[in-house]
């Protein structure tokens, strides 16, 4: 699918610039980034439980379907969490402890690789403003490079996120209040706003909460819910209809057969 996918992609953005002559903004299309130079270090260790639980608000990556592919964004990246499921190609570059024979490995931002300003940028303030920095989960560094280097030039490239499966809804809150945590984003990856419908209100508008997590303060118990979805990066609407059911309940997880590509 996702190669087929591409191609059409890239024909039809070839075909947009031959006739209005630069690169189009077109809805639902994700174009790769250009290769741009960063750098990398890893935390937690060879098992990666210190990543669960990260700021996008994942919890355990594991039962989540995101695994150890992940990586921390220094702030700069994170973009106060609407960088939450974007997809990064990283390779090691200029360095050493390369693995020269591996060209890349993809990762998943889950987590906000905070500011240290006790730490010189340049000098443990690895994730500190205006750098551009990956903190990875160390089996993902170890794809890469030597872990004992503990930082690596890198080269990384935005890429769209390849999602077995649809959009993964997790409820938190109550019959008043609901808060979800958007998982498993196709396509680009991240959200920019969510609308949540009951069987017996309207279209409502959700607020950005934390991490990948968005609220409605309404009254939605007893109510089958639907939901309606944009991408931050493609601004791409889709519509999941009766995501949950009129029983649904806060601490489960809801699925939906609609994702983006
Ligand atoms: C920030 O850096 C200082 C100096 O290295 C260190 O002692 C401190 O633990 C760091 N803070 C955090 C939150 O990591």
């Amino acid at each position: 699918m996702a190669p087929i996918h591409q191609s059409c992609s890239f024909l039809l953005i070839t075909f947009m610039i031959t006739i209005i002559g630069k690169p189009p903004l077109v809805a639902g299309i994700f174009r790769p980034s250009q290769w741009t130079l960063a750098h990398a270090t890893f935390y937690g260790d060879e098992t990666a439980s210190a990543t669960m639980g990260g700021a996008c608000g994942y919890g355990n990556l594991f039962l989540n379907g995101y695994g150890t592919d992940t990586a921390a964004l220094s702030s700069t990246l994170f973009n106060n969490g609407y960088a939450c499921g974007t997809c990064y190609q990283i390779k090691c570059v200029q360095a050493s402890a390369c693995y020269g024979n591996v060209p890349y490995t993809t990762v998943t931002a889950t987590n906000l690789c905070p500011p240290n300003w006790s730490e010189a940028s340049d000098n443990g303030g690895w994730c500190n403003p205006p750098r551009t920095h990956f903190d990875m989960a160390k089996p993902a560094f170890m794809k890469i490079a030597q872990w004992k280097a503990g930082i690596v030039p890198v080269m990384y490239r935005r890429v769209p996120c390849v999602r077995r499966g649809g959009l993964r809804f997790s409820f938190q809150g109550n019959g008043y209040w609901l808060l979800v945590y958007l998982m498993n984003v196709g396509g680009g990856g991240d959200v920019s706003k969510m609308w949540v419908k009951g069987s017996r209100t309207g279209w409502i508008s959700m607020s950005h909460n934390w991490g990948a997590s968005y609220q409605a303060f309404a009254t939605l118990r007893g109510q089958a819910l639907s939901f309606r979805v944009t991408s931050y990066t493609t601004r791409e609407t889709i519509t999941a209809w009766n995501v949950a059911p009129a029983n649904w309940a806060a601490g489960l997880t809801y699925s939906t057969p609609v994702n983006f590509h």
